[in-house]
């Protein structure tokens, strides 16, 4: 027992919409083929939310009451949700604010936080924060996008990446050394303009121009955002290793981002992993930007053990980057 208080997770919520677009339905709407998909990317199918009404914030709420009910919790016992998420359900009021409100979360305050595909470190850090301060006894972080909501589905290079998706951990105190140990986050906003949304913000308000020229759509330069993802990703879960004199051999697993296999990859082999303590489901969901790390420790979850060291690491528009060294609690 140490006096130390760390944040450990406690519980991991899930939720994927059913309707699953495959590579071969894509097939019918670009010009592109399954072997394309699969041997560049990795991915052979993504969820997407269908149906009028529904938004970010219904993929989170599945998410967070999974967690509530496995806890035996009630959701007046949150004390903070925080959405890492950028596609809100709308610019205010915040997705964590409608998702606490579905929830019935009354005592609980909470925030979304911006920071694409590494929006759930990001959060997971700032939790963490929240519990190591003793400010917050139980915080949720949760990862959510509807990038079906932003994705122009005649363009061939993104429509065939993105996937809609939602995870949420629990974090609570932990005093034996369990939890978020350590964490190295980056940003350079030089790389903006490599991977952005044009319009929709304050900078461009949307307009008959902005709706005509496709511009509440992601747009992303394929091959400069891999290049820096391919060697940001490796290189920051290295540092990470290094700074706490650890190698591969003392990591259960890499919880990478699900952008490309190919770049998963190279993060793996640069810290030593075989591909067995990887963990992978872009073939089934595709990139979910902030969902992607959640959802992995969400299909993972039976066969973590208590001890494991976990690196999970992401990179993502911005440019947005970081690597978290966990010690699985339970
Ligand atoms: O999560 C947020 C961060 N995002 C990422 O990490 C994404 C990083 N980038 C990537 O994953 C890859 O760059 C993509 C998957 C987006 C594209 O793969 P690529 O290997 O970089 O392809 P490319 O852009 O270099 O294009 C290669 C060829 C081109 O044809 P030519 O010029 O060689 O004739 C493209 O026009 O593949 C063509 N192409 C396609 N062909 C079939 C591009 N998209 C497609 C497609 N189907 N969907």
């Amino acid at each position: 027992m140490s006096s130390k208080i760390s944040a450990a997770i406690t519980a991991v919520g899930g939720y994927v919409p059913e309707y699953k677009l495959t590579n071969s339905e894509l097939e019918k709407l670009v010009d592109t083929n399954d072997e394309w998909i699969r041997t560049r990317t990795g991915i052979s199918e993504r969820r997407i939310l269908k149906g009028e009404g529904l938004a970010t914030s219904d993929m989170v709420v599945p998410a967070v009451q999974e967690i509530l009910d496995k806890k035996q919790m009630s959701a007046d016992e949150i004390d903070c949700l925080i959405v890492g998420t950028v596609t809100p359900d709308m610019v205010f009021p915040s997705t964590a604010n409608i998702a606490c409100h579905k929830l019935g979360a009354k005592n609980a305050w909470g925030f979304d936080l911006a920071a694409a595909c590494s929006g759930f470190l990001y959060a997971l850090t700032t939790g963490a924060s929240l519990i190591e301060s003793g400010r917050c006894k139980k915080v949720i972080v949760a990862g959510a996008d509807k990038m079906s909501a932003i994705v122009d589905y005649s363009d061939r290079t993104t429509c065939i990446i993105f996937g809609d998706g939602a995870g949420a951990v629990l974090l609570e105190p932990n005093t034996e050394g369990y939890g978020i140990k350590d964490s190295i986050l980056k940003s350079d906003g030089a790389g903006g303009h490599h991977l952005h949304m044009k319009a929709g913000g304050s900078l461009k308000p949307a307009s008959i121009a902005s709706v005509t020229n496709k511009e509440h759509f992601i747009y992303q330069e394929g091959q400069a955002v891999f290049k820096h993802a391919v060697k940001d990703m490796a290189d920051v879960s290295y540092e990470l290793l290094q700074r706490n004199n650890l190698t591969g051999d003392d990591i259960a697993w890499l919880v990478p981002h699900q952008a490309n296999k190919r770049i998963i990859d190279a993060t793996a082999n640069r810290i030593g992993l075989p591909h067995e303590k990887v963990m992978l489901n872009i073939q089934r969901y595709g990139n979910t930007t902030a969902g992607t790390l959640p959802l992995c420790l969400w299909d993972w979850q039976e066969k973590l053990k208590k001890g494991d060291n976990l690196v999970l690491a992401a990179f993502g528009g911005g440019f947005t980057w970081g690597a978290t060294l966990i010690k699985w609690g339970y």
